[in-house]
């Protein structure tokens, strides 16, 4: 069982794919053995970037249940100690996964052979996406420093709060019916913040609300902040940094900050991992950089949330997805 690293970003094009593919290679170098698994469900290409050509079967093996095992599907990469579960392009973005063939991912993942499993995730804040996220208290975020990248990370982040709250109570549960409510009726920039709200809830909870807030507070997401373009892109992480703390509680560590550097489409045109040849160029100094702060990490437990089939509303996704307002105004 391998340290679960699953890699998330609330908007695509953010160079999620590419920093996880060389943040793997890095790893590798270092003398770790890394699987990495293409869980992007709707837009796979992590092979791409690996120049590993899409002839293996994928995810989709186990999702239409013609594999059972996830090991079954790794392949190597050409490169020492680094090995992919490639991806299928299996379901528009929006599409939600059986829960118990998440949860059986989930399981599979955890029993891959690794010191590093590193899981590229779709974009955006689909329950396919975020479950898969909560794996690791500690799952990485991948963001640009531009407004709309920057809101949707605190939208992505905001979703996976109120999916830990919701999946720290059991099925059928009034904590439950309460945290539904809170979304559908909540009057926009009205009223308590989340962070609020879960320490009202977690009050009259008990045993369950109490462990609903430990997991809330050991929940510490590390940014990445790509495609950097210099010391204005400051003010924006910092100011995503205090809207989480405040509104939802959540600390963040930003691990890397990474230039923007034309030496990145170049290598994936070309195939090749900007890591491996040219480990001095900035983007290739950046991905070491979170190399160097994931393996100083300590390996964290999964949050223990419960897993079941019911999951928040779409309507109440799709409230989640659109609320913006308790960000600052720029
Ligand atoms: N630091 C960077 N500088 C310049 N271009 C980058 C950088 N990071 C990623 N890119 C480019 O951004 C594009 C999107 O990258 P990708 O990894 O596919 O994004 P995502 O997986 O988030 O959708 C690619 O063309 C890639 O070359
Ligand atoms: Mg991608």
């Amino acid at each position: 069982m391998g340290i679960l690293i699953p890699v998330a970003s609330g908007k695509g094009g953010v160079g999620k794919t590419v920093f996880t593919a060389n943040l793997g290679a890095r790893l590798a170098q270092t003398g770790k053995t890394v699987v990495l698994v293409d869980l992007d469900l709707g837009g796979a290409n992590l092979h791409t970037c690996l120049g590993v050509r899409n002839r293996y079967p994928g995810v989709g093996s186990i999702v239409w249940k013609k594999e059972k095992s996830l090991e079954a599907l790794v392949v190597p990469t050409g490169m020492d100690r680094l090995f992919l579960v490639p991806g299928d392009n299996l379901l528009p973005g929006t599409a939600n996964l059986e829960f118990f063939t998440k949860r059986r991912i989930i399981k599979e993942l955890l029993e891959l052979t690794a010191d590093y499993v590193l899981v590229d995730l779709g974009a955006g804040a689909s329950y396919n996406v975020i479950d898969f996220w909560l794996m690791a208290p500690d799952g990485l975020l991948v963001t640009v420093p531009e407004i709309p990248a920057i809101l949707n990370a605190y939208s992505f982040l905001k979703t996976a709060a109120f999916r830990l709250l919701f999946r720290s109570f059991t099925k059928g549960s009034d904590e439950r019916a309460r945290i539904v409510d809170f979304v559908v009726n909540r009057v926009e920039g009205q009223g308590d913040t989340f962070l609020r709200f879960a320490e009202r809830l977690a009050d009259g909870g008990g045993e369950r609300g109490a462990k609903a807030m430990a997991e809330l507070a050991r929940l510490r997401p590390r940014v990445v902040v790509n495609m950097g373009l210099g010391e204005s892109d400051m003010a924006i992480a910092q100011r995503l940094r205090e809207i989480s703390a405040r509104n939802l509680g959540i600390g963040m560590e930003y691990i890397s900050y990474i230039m923007r550097d034309e030496l990145v489409s170049q290598s994936v045109a070309e195939r090749a991992l900007l890591s491996v040849a040219r480990p001095d160029a900035a983007f290739a100094r950046g991905v070491s950089a979170a190399a160097e702060r994931i393996l100083r990490a300590p390996a964290a437990s999964a949050p223990g949330l419960e897993m079941d089939d019911e999951d928040l509303s779409a309507a109440v996704e799709l409230a989640l997805q659109e609320s913006i307002e308790d960000m600052p105004r720029y």
